[in-house]
């Protein structure tokens, strides 16, 4: 595990020096990224209630909350990520609010309601799936309600071995462990699936 956030904070450590936001976060098309992060508010049911709570894990630079705030989310957020660079770059974009490097394996955090994770596994660190269902079990356990995160999916015309692909059937063989209720939609973007594991019904 510390050998894939090393890797990771490699990768992490250069990109955060980019002037531009997007390319901070390994990512070359808002509009891609928009799609993602609206998979992800489909998924959030009670998204207008200022009670709501969201933890977003490896939040990157804060781009989603910067993409729930225009959408009027108006509960409490906070962002954690094992990168101090770019947590601190998500501190300068968002004055005030909780972003905090924290290693969700290894150090005590406050649950919420809805935990999401957008882009995390998409870095290929020669990681093995006995991590992706580390990760996904620590997530799930920190959510009162709802885990909702994305993949990138095996079912995809172009590949790219920065990248690292899951494929829906093995990401469901991990979701099944953790509850029977959950949802997986697959091709928004195109190459992209978002599943939603659901711990609790409001
Ligand atoms: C592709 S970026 C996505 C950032 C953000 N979620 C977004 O969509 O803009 C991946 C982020 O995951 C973080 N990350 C990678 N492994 C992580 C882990 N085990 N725990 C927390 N964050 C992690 C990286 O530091 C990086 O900031």
């Amino acid at each position: 595990m510390k050998e894939y956030i090393n890797k990771s904070n490699e990768v992490y450590d250069e990109l955060a020096l980019n002037d531009d936001r997007l390319a901070q976060v390994s990512c070359n098309n808002q509009r891609n990224q928009d799609l993602r992060f609206q998979e992800i508010v489909n998924q959030v049911d009670n998204f207008h209630d200022k009670n709501t709570t969201i933890l977003d894990v490896g939040c990157g630079n804060g781009g989603f909350y910067s993409f729930i705030l225009e959408q009027g989310f108006e509960g409490n957020y906070r962002g954690v990520d094992i990168n101090e660079k770019i947590i601190n770059n998500a501190k300068n974009y968002h004055k005030g609010i909780s972003f905090e490097c924290v290693n969700i394996l290894e150090q005590k955090i406050k649950p919420a309601d809805y935990v999401i994770m957008s882009g995390v596994f998409n870095t290929n660190f020669s990681q093995d799936i006995d991590y992706i269902e580390l990760m996904m079990t620590r997530c799930f356990e920190l959510a009162d309600y709802k885990y909702i995160g994305n993949a990138l999916s095996t079912y995809n015309n172009y590949s790219d071995n920065k990248l690292f692909y899951i494929s829906p059937e093995s990401m469901i063989k991990i979701i099944i462990k953790l509850s029977c209720r959950f949802d997986l939609i697959h091709g928004n973007p195109p190459y992209n699936y978002t599943f939603s594991i659901i711990k609790k019904i409001e």
